[in-house]
């Protein structure tokens, strides 16, 4: 079940009413984050892990940039410490939601319980289909005709967790990926944000089944 309006989470104690307080999560151009501004969500807090074009959209923006570097690429990466230090940086600005726009570290499963399974991610796919971060090349390579947008609830289970918003895109055939992804992501600019703010506008977004793909404690 989801915690009661006012009770701490696993975020240092995140309280209900920091429900609205958004961090979004980026490693790329940081075009999605800039739909997210333009769409004025309230946005305390910009993660990053790595130098990137998306903090420097959120610094020109005044949004606040937590730089997590992630310095290890190996398979000795260090997961759930990366994850610890991401969720430490993001509770000294009272989050209470998580966007991810673009992310390229995949997290640890702590994560999602530190925000009471307040995570979520746009994906430029038809969600269950092509997971993974080549899925615009993935569709193109499997001779698709149609793709589209996906927003979920993310879970420790990467492109998985309960779907809220859908929208398709029809394939052309003298795509690449490059043009595809850009037509992608011109629904997710517009799908992403206004999924994000009913979801922040909802009483009680979270159900019981969003809380326990989540890991959250009920
Ligand atoms: C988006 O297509 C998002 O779905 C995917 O990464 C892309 C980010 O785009 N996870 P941008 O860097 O914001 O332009």
């Amino acid at each position: 079940m989801a915690p009661a309006e006012g009770k701490g989470g696993g975020n240092g104690g995140t309280p209900g009413n920091c429900r609205r307080r958004l961090a979004v999560l980026a490693s790329g151009t940081g075009t999605i984050l800039e739909a997210l501004i333009a769409a004025e969500l309230p946005i305390v807090v910009v993660g990053v892990d790595r130098s990137c074009r998306a903090a420097r959209i959120a610094e020109g923006a005044g949004i606040p940039v937590e730089f997590v570097e992630r310095r290890d690429f190996s398979a000795s990466f260090d997961r759930e410490a990366y994850t610890e230090a991401l969720v430490a940086a993001l509770a000294r600005h009272r989050v209470g939601t998580v966007a991810m726009a673009g992310f390229a570290t995949v997290l640890g499963p702590t994560f999602f319980p530190a925000f009471e399974g307040r995570v979520l991610n746009t994906h430029p796919a038809l969600l269950p289909a092509y997971k993974g971060w080549h899925a615009v090349r993935d569709v193109l390579a499997a001779g698709e005709t149609t793709t589209g947008s996906t927003v979920h609830v993310a879970t420790c289970e990467v492109d998985a967790g309960p779907i809220l918003a859908q929208e398709k895109v029809p394939i052309r055939p003298d795509d690449t990926e490059e043009t595809l992804h850009e037509r992608i992501k011109q629904v997710e600019r517009r799908l992403y944000p206004a999924t994000i703010l009913s979801f922040l506008d909802s009483a009680e977004p979270v159900t019981d089944e969003i809380a326990a793909r989540s890991g959250v404690a009920g």
